[in-house]
């Protein structure tokens, strides 16, 4: 069974629904290490509860990007990991993590990229007045929001959403689409 380690720094709403559809047997993959660089995140509290393995650190507590990198390699190979999904990882992957992992990374983003990249991309998009928004799944690379795309599903935004409604609108479509693109990746991985 593939092993994923997914990396979340808030909520965890995606990685919720990710365990969810392990759970129900529509993703056949063991969610096996959480990573956060978040101690106070609720998503480190939720895995605690469900008996996930986390690795939680404090960047400011390494000298530099690539020392904490290095150390998250070392626990992702302890942990036999085959795949990173970033949830809500609010960092940009650099090479040292990057370099072994290379087309096992991706992640999700909340617009249609090239759309809105970077941060808080549902309120860019409010705020731009697009009709049409959505969610986009693509492998990482080292830009930002930048990889090669996956996944992508439209949402569309009318005239009386509020920001609010439309980060709802948002999520939801990505709390099906993440656990569904995973597994059409995992599937096409065992398969050659
Ligand atoms: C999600 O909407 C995800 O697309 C976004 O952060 C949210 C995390 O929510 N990611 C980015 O903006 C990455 N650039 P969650 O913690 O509830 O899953």
């Amino acid at each position: 069974k593939a092993k994923l380690a997914v990396f979340a720094s808030g909520t965890g709403s995606n990685y919720d629904a990710i365990t969810e559809a392990v759970k129900y047997g529509k993703l056949d993959a063991e969610v096996a290490l959480l990573v956060s660089d978040q101690p106070n995140a609720k998503v480190v509290e939720k895995a605690k509860q469900q008996g996930t393995p986390t690795f939680v650190f404090e960047p400011k507590q390494y000298r530099d990007k690539n020392a904490f990198e290095e150390k998250i390699v070392n626990v992702l190979q302890e942990h036999k990991i085959d795949w990173i999904v970033l949830a809500g990882y609010m960092r940009l992957i650099g090479n040292t993590l990057l370099r072994p992992f290379e087309g096992k990374i991706i992640n999700i983003h909340p617009s249609l990229l090239p759309a809105f990249p970077g941060l808080d991309a549902i309120g860019q998009a409010f705020e731009a007045g697009v009709k049409i928004s959505g969610v986009t799944v693509h492998y990482v690379d080292e830009g930002m929001d930048t990889g090669s795309i996956i996944a992508q599903e439209a949402v569309n935004v009318t005239d009386k959403m509020t920001r609010d409604d439309l980060q709802q609108a948002i999520q939801q479509v990505e709390h099906r689409l993440y656990p569904e693109t995973i597994q059409k990746l995992i599937a096409r991985g065992e398969s050659q």
